[in-house]
């Protein structure tokens, strides 16, 4: 049977074309990167935030709601007894054509009917805090046409949470303005808040409504706006209930005619003293620069072609030209622009992820990390003094923290003991990534108390002894409240259904549970750091302080012997303690019991542990990492990528917690949670087992995915998501959890240093791919540094691994190290 396609991708535009609006789960894109956020999907649904999607929502959404994806920027349009939407909802008039276009950071919907084309683009101007909607009507047909439009945007009371529960308070505080075209959004503005929202449009209108009830009508839904079905506008004015804005814009237009109508969504913060203008009315200067910036299609235009030439210059760092479309549309476009969503939103806010629920991950943001650093290091700077503040002086750390704030969350503490690592993680890459060794000199607090300021250095040992301090009876790291997997709850022990398994008491006195996974990732982060230390011993040399950070250059190297003496017992214990035949545990429970391991019933073998002990390469030379990725492969592998365990947990275990509460093949129980495939892919290219880590690659890369199964697979095909159902499960193939997902950056790191074997190091860009044998030839452009590589990789022979020479500029150079230099370089590497 042949599958139905929603959707093909359109690589010269860098778009995601939608032709049919039913897909079977809303897909949506991200608008804005840096303060004023938008989730629109193909048929316009979703809303809009000022950093914080929590704290500062200013449209409000519904989400698992019925229908699905209700609620949007929404604009009817009447045209005699006929109302539509460009979008296709809500009305659901059927459309004469419709398509959407996903771009980067940007949309475009575009639906006709009757002889008459509606066009519009979304997008939020770089440093700008509105989204633009421009839209351009068209008539198609050969008479006159008089339209009648009706723009809506449903206002939030700001708290996302509270918007949701507090109706006894909420329908008594909504208050608006109304100046001109400008439909201003005050709820709150009397008191404590110092911001509020607009909703604008470019020309007069002809009437307006800020109240919904008597826009739509109490018992009315989205698709039969009673002012709109009338066709005239009730120019209400909210007091209280809930404020919306809808502008009603009459528009005739002759045969061929088009017409631009510009609406700007906008938020705005006032000084305290300078909130009011006069008595009750807000100080607009603010708001009246910002639409005046945005009122011509002509400053649009500009605008949009500025957000454009960024994301040509971000997508110009890094290129492949493979012959692969498949690969080079991933790596070209798609796959970094979801790291830059994942970087923006961390977990927060999705079309399954609330906004409401999750600030920014300790481990999730350090990951993210990899996925941007050489596009925006500035910004990845900043990001990682940001996360550090949050680190409490023994090396723990909060496992969240709010966008807004910066503060860590008290809600979910800490406790979590891989947290720490992970600052490694994303540290090394920053500063490989950028030379920029001043960062290990900035003074970051603890818990960000003023005065408790060490260098980030200092937080980065600290970090590493945190693990140290925390060995369990096997001297492998005790887990704490979880490692990686949140779901794996060692020490929780709940059988009340209303506490949260991330949040409850934990029983750690006593416990022997201890984490293979973090023992892997300790190796690897441990083996990083003692690379650093040389390093910095090396640069503290050089330097005419002859001190980093504080220390000096013996003080680095001593502190190199002291982890990798670290290192190699973990290491020891790995294979002493952690090695089960065939493959690595998982974890020893709160009694010392193995997880993951073939004595086990259910849950013999577990990905992450094998994912991170062969990228340590622990044991690699007595073959134990082969044995242990030939286990992953014939164990957790099936058609859709490698599920987390197997076999599935078919019965609650009280002392394993939330894995064993999915029914099996989904999530953390034996779900493929794409975010732990790239580890044993990784693993792969460590043992130099190219073909195999391409077969795992290629089965959850989205432009694989979209050509075999977009109607199984249900979630956008042109990003990766979280969790696709697992071989035990009900559906297996079907996704979920799309776009907000450390899978992002996985991938990201696992092709573009792994695969294609291009990594930034001290020195420069160390060459070292693993292909499948097909890959006889692919060429980079990768700007590192001040310079820019053109690289072209030549496998004549189909190697996996095994980089034979390597010339820069005509020139053989010893080893696999291009070395920094600026300007414009031709490298062959021959495999
Ligand atoms: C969380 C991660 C966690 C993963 C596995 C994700 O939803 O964001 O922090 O590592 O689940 O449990």
């Amino acid at each position: 049977m042949v599958e139905k396609k929603y959707g093909h991708f359109d690589d010269a535009n860098r778009e995601y074309v939608i032709t049919d609006p039913k897909t079977p789960w809303p897909w949506i894109n991200y608008l804005g990167n840096e303060d004023f956020f938008s989730l629109i999907s193909n048929t316009a649904g979703g809303y809009s935030f000022y950093k914080d999607a929590k704290f500062r929502r200013l449209t409000r959404y519904r989400y698992n709601g019925v229908p699905m994806d209700n609620g949007g920027r929404y604009f009817y349009i009447k045209d005699g007894d006929t109302v539509w939407n460009p979008g296709w909802k809500p009305c659901k008039t059927p459309l004469d054509s419709y398509e959407c276009r996903h771009g980067m950071n940007y949309t475009r919907i575009t639906g006709s009917k009757n002889g008459v084309e509606a066009s519009v683009l979304f997008f939020v101007p770089l440093h700008t805090w509105a989204e633009v909607q421009k839209m351009t009507l068209k008539n198609l047909s050969h008479e006159a046409k008089a339209l009648k439009v009706f723009s809506f945007a449903e206002w939030c009371l700001w708290n996302a949470a509270t918007d949701m529960e507090n109706f006894q308070r909420n329908f008594s505080t909504g208050e608006v303005e109304i100046e001109g075209s400008t439909l201003y959004h005050k709820t709150e503005y009397r008191e404590r808040r110092n911001h509020y929202a607009f909703y604008t449009v470019n020309t007069e209108i002809q009437g307006y409504d800020t109240d919904r009830e008597s826009f739509i009508g109490l018992y009315n839904e989205f698709a039969e706006p009673e002012a709109v079905l009338e066709g005239k506008p009730r120019n209400s004015f909210a007091h209280g209930w809930s404020p919306i804005a809808s502008h009603y814009i009459e528009v005739t237009l002759k045969p061929g005619e088009s017409r631009d109508l510009i609406f700007l969504l906008g938020y705005v913060e006032n000084e305290q003293d300078k909130k009011f203008s006069a008595k009750k009315v807000i100080n607009k200067e603010k708001a009246h620069q910002l639409i005046n910036k945005f009122d011509t299609t002509e400053k649009v235009d500009a605008a949009f072609a500025e957000l454009n030439q960024y994301w040509d210059n971000l997508l110009n760092i890094f290129t492949v030209k493979s012959g692969n479309d498949k690969l080079d549309r991933m790596v070209n476009i798609w796959n970094q622009y979801q790291c830059m969503i994942t970087f923006c939103m961390s977990r927060s806010a999705s079309f399954f992820e609330s906004g409401i629920g999750r600030g920014m991950g300790f481990r999730d943001s350090n990951q993210d990390l990899v996925g941007f650093v050489h596009q925006i290091p500035t910004r990845a700077r900043q990001r990682i003094i940001d996360i550090a503040s949050t680190q409490f002086p023994d090396g723990g750390c909060y496992h969240q923290y709010q966008p807004l704030t910066k503060r860590g969350n008290n809600d979910i503490g800490g406790g979590f003991n891989d947290d720490p690592c992970w600052l490694i993680f994303g540290t090394v890459a920053y500063i490989k990534e950028t030379g920029d060794f001043s960062i290990l000199s900035e003074q970051v607090p603890f818990d960000n108390q003023p005065g408790s300021e060490v260098s980030l250095f200092e937080h980065l040992k600290i970090s590493m002894n945190h693990v140290i301090n925390n060995l369990g009876p096997h001297k492998l790291p005790l887990i704490g409240r979880a490692d990686w997997n949140d779901c794996l709850n060692l020490n929780c022990f709940s059988w009340d259904p209303n506490e949260s398994f991330q949040t409850t008491e934990n029983k750690g006195e006593g416990s022997k549970a201890e984490s293979l996974m973090i023992a892997g990732l300790f190796v690897v982060t441990g083996k990083d750091y003692v690379a650093l230390c040389k390093q910095l011993a090396k640069e503290a040399a050089n330097s005419h302080e002859g001190t980093i950070a504080g220390l000096a250059e013996e003080d680095y190297l001593v502190e190199a012997e002291r982890m990798q003496q670290a290192v190699d017992e973990m290491n020891e214990a790995v294979k002493q303690h952690g090695w089960d035949g065939e493959w690595v545990l998982r974890a020893y429970d709160f009694f010392g019991n193995k997880i993951g391991s073939n004595e086990n019933e259910e849950g013999k073998i577990f990905i992450e542990s094998q994912g991170w002990c062969t990228m340590a390469g622990i044991g690699l030379e007595e073959g134990l990492c082969a044995k242990a990725l030939d286990s992953a492969k014939e164990r957790l592998e099936c058609e859709h990528g490698m599920v987390l365990n197997n076999p599935a947990y078919t019965t609650y275990h009280v002392e394993m917690g939330e894995i064993s509460s999915y029914p099996e093949g989904y999530k953390e129980n034996a779900g493929i949670f794409c975010h732990n495939n790239p580890w044993v892919i990784i693993g792969e290219t460590v043992a130099g087992r190219g073909n195999d880590a391409w077969n795992h690659y290629t089965k959850i890369l989205p432009s694989y995915v979209e050509e075999k199964y977009q109607t199984l697979h249900k979630v956008e095909p042109y990003v990766n998501c979280q969790m696709v159902a697992g071989k035990d499960a009900a559906k297996p193939g079907e996704g979920k959890n799309s776009w907000l997902t450390g899978t992002a950056a996985w991938m990201w790191y696992t092709v573009s240093e792994f695969i294609l074997g291009i990594k930034p190091d001290y020195e420069g860009l160390n060459i070292d791919p693993c292909l499948p044998s097909t890959a006889h030839e692919y060429e980079v452009t990768r700007k590192f540094r001040g310079g820019e590589y053109h690289i072209i990789v030549k496998n004549p022979e189909g190697r996996e691994k095994g980089v034979k020479q390597i010339t820069v500029d005509g020139k053989t150079i010893d080893g696999t190290i291009i070395p920094c230099q600026k300007g414009k370089h031709e490298v062959i590497v021959e495999m």
